[in-house]
């Protein structure tokens, strides 16, 4: 797990407040951002893309995760998450998150850019089901 300086945390919320600006919410009206750094340093932005068809809506941190992915990146350190309220990822995006490493640094901020909490993928989903359970 890596350790982020003030001037490190502020950039990452910084980019996915202005993510945020970029949701796609005619529905919820509930703007999320994230921003994902991986190991080698690039960073991933995404906001969530809601559909008329509910359930084919994304959510931000996955957008991030998947762009991240869909360009060869798969090492994590950390994830940022900006929602109006400080509301904490989704169960799903957990879930996608344990995919890639427990020990990636998720931090959560509000809509004002204040970081309401630090803990690791690991710490948001104990018990995560991981690529290893699915060794023989
Ligand atoms: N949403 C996210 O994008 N990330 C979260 O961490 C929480 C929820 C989205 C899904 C939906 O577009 C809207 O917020 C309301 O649930």
């Amino acid at each position: 797990m890596i350790k982020l300086t003030e001037d490190e945390r502020r950039a990452l919320i910084d980019l996915a407040n202005e993510a945020r600006r970029r949701a796609y919410v005619p529905y919820s009206n509930y703007q999320v951002g994230a921003a994902l750094r991986t190991r080698s340093g690039r960073i991933f932005t995404g906001c969530n893309v809601e559909n008329a068809a509910y359930p084919t809506s994304i959510c931000a941190e996955r957008v991030a995760i998947y762009k991240a992915v869909s360009e060869g990146e798969k090492e994590f350190d950390v994830i940022t998450v900006v929602t109006p309220n400080g509301g904490t990822p989704c169960g799903g995006c957990r879930q996608v998150m344990a995919e890639f490493g427990l020990d990636t640094v998720v931090l959560v901020a509000n809509g004002e850019g204040r970081l309401v909490q630090e803990t690791t993928v690991a710490g948001l989903l104990p018990g995560a089901f991981t690529p290893k359970d699915m060794k023989r």
